[in-house]
């Protein structure tokens, strides 16, 4: 079930297994990663449960966005070892969709455009399903009127909630979301908070946000897992910090 990664701790695999750590989906153990002499994590020690709502806060240079590119596999860290689930308990492929900090466009094509970049075949039975999907997502997040703008010309805003559409269309197993709020109102990451909540309830999506706003998650239900200069420094729920 794990894609395991290990430069050290051999035995961890077997020690999983014999743990029972049924539902987990990443097992990160005393994981650092070095960029030269920066050290932007320092032996993390993080588990993460299929369908776990986790909010990763800290402030700017804490090593947030370098642990969710571990969690994703973009970067392997320089010290200790990561798994990551492949499978589901049912042998059900696990899946996983981003949403990027610098929010990755194509910027001369429509948002609309953008958005069915998403479309996969073997995952709606038919186009009109997605469609339908794009619709309803884009309505929640009330950009529907204007799907047709070339990405190029989007504000801000809007160009976030697209990447955020887009990778929900894509109907993940586990969402990560790079700083999604930085350019939403309170207003706005709320309604994005509950629509994410209902992927999470519903089908069991996992998610995984960073951001350096703690004040803002503490307010949606979930998970805290706390950096400071790259080390954890609390996990837990918000109504016990
Ligand atoms: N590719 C990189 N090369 C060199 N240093 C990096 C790189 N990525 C991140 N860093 C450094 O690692 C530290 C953590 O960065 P980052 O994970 O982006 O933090 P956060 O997302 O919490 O702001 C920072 O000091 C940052 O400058
Ligand atoms: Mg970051």
């Amino acid at each position: 079930m794990f894609n395991a990664n290990t430069s050290s701790g051999q035995n961890l695999g077997k020690r999983l297994s014999m743990s029972g750590m049924r539902g987990n989906i990443y097992y990160l153990e005393d994981v650092s990663v070095q960029f030269g002499h920066i050290t932007a994590l320092k032996s993390v020690e993080l588990s993460i449960e299929q369908g776990e709502v986790i909010f990763i806060t800290g402030a700017s240079g804490a090593g947030k966005s370098t642990l969710l590119k571990v969690l994703s596999g973009e970067i392997e860290p320089t010290g200790g070892s990561v798994k990551r689930a492949e499978s589901d308990l049912k042998g059900k492929r696990i899946f996983s969709s981003r949403v990027f900090q610098e929010l990755r466009l194509m910027e001369r094509m429509s948002l609309e455009d953008n958005m069915k970049l998403s479309y996969d075949p073997t995952v709606y039975r038919s186009r009109n399903e997605f469609n339908q999907d794009m619709m309803e997502l884009s309505k929640v997040l009330g950009i529907d009127d204007r799907l047709q703008l070339k990405a190029r010309d989007a504000n801000g805003g809007l160009r976030q909630k697209v990447s955020i559409v887009r990778a929900l269309l894509a109907r993940p197993d586990i969402f990560i979301a790079d700083e999604p709020t930085s350019s939403l109102d309170f207003d706005n990451a709320r309604k994005l908070f509950d629509l994410l909540n209902i992927y999470n309830v519903k089908r069991g999506m996992t998610i995984i946000w960073a951001s350096h706003n703690g004040e803002l998650v503490k307010k949606f239900s979930g998970r805290i897992v706390h950096l400071d200069k790259g080390r954890l420094v609390y996990s837990g729920h918000a109504c016990f910090i």
